[in-house]
């Protein structure tokens, strides 16, 4: 199945933007996450005929219209609400830049300054696809298709197939740090079976298109595995 309704009947989950962890009512720990690359795809997976639900963090952008959104602050309740939703889906994608620590206390008021240093404890945050990518090997579930983003500033390729391995995805985007903000995106492509595409620079809309292509790719030959 491809071209433009490759994804029709299907039924996909994206995770979008940053996450958030609040320290006092009025101070917080995120990135610089714009959400324009989930944006990107959830429209691409509309106009392929998708049903899509978008995980958003507090991002500026409005999601494509038929886009339903399910907005969320942490990276604990996009964990949540990604993996409750995950259980009827064809696709997830991890496109979020979710935070990886908490902090271990949240005040109720705002933080007084004092003269003395101030020490800071973080928690690690529970990681979505990792939990996914377990998840699918539980006997008797019809487990999603697992893409994820790797958001690197050196060796973004091997770091990109280590994150592949260690959190059992079909298929992983490398990208650079740089790709962050803007409108446009270098990506790589690499997927579980060693298929591997490093494209040029290209803005977040072509890439969307780009990794469209893989997954639908992907989702057929799962298919086709499946029936025989
Ligand atoms: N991810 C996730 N849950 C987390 C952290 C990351 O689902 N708690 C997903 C991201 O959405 C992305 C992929 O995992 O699809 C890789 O995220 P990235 O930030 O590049 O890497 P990390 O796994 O957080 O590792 P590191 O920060 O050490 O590079």
């Amino acid at each position: 199945m491809s071209g433009k309704a490759g994804l029709a009947g299907r039924s996909v989950v994206i995770t979008v933007g940053p996450t958030r962890e609040y320290l006092d009512p009025v101070r917080y720990l995120t990135n610089a996450s714009s959400g324009r690359m989930g944006r990107a795809l959830a429209l691409a997976c509309r106009a392929r005929g998708a049903r899509v639900v978008a995980v958003c963090g507090p991002i500026e952008l409005t999601m494509p219209s038929g886009v339903k959104v399910v907005p969320v602050v942490s990276a604990g309740q996009m964990y949540r609400r990604t993996l409750a939703l995950a259980r009827g889906a064809d696709l997830v994608i991890g496109a979020a830049a979710v935070g990886d620590y908490r902090f271990a206390g949240v005040s109720r008021g705002k933080l007084k300054k004092t003269r003395a240093p101030l020490t800071l404890t973080l928690l690690p945050n529970p990681d979505i696809l990792a939990e996914l990518g377990r998840r699918r090997f539980r006997a008797g579930r019809r487990a999603p298709l697992l893409a994820g983003f790797a958001l690197e500033t050196g060796r973004w390729l091997d770091n990109a197939r280590a994150k592949l391995r260690e959190k059992r995805l079909d298929l992983i985007v490398a990208n650079r740090s740089a790709s962050l903000e803007g409108d446009r995106t270098r990506i790589a492509v690499l997927c579980a079976d060693g298929e591997r595409r490093v494209f040029p620079p290209t803005s977040k809309r072509q890439a969307a298109e780009a990794i469209l292509g893989f997954i639908e790719r992907r989702l057929a030959r799962t298919e086709a595995h499946a029936a025989s």
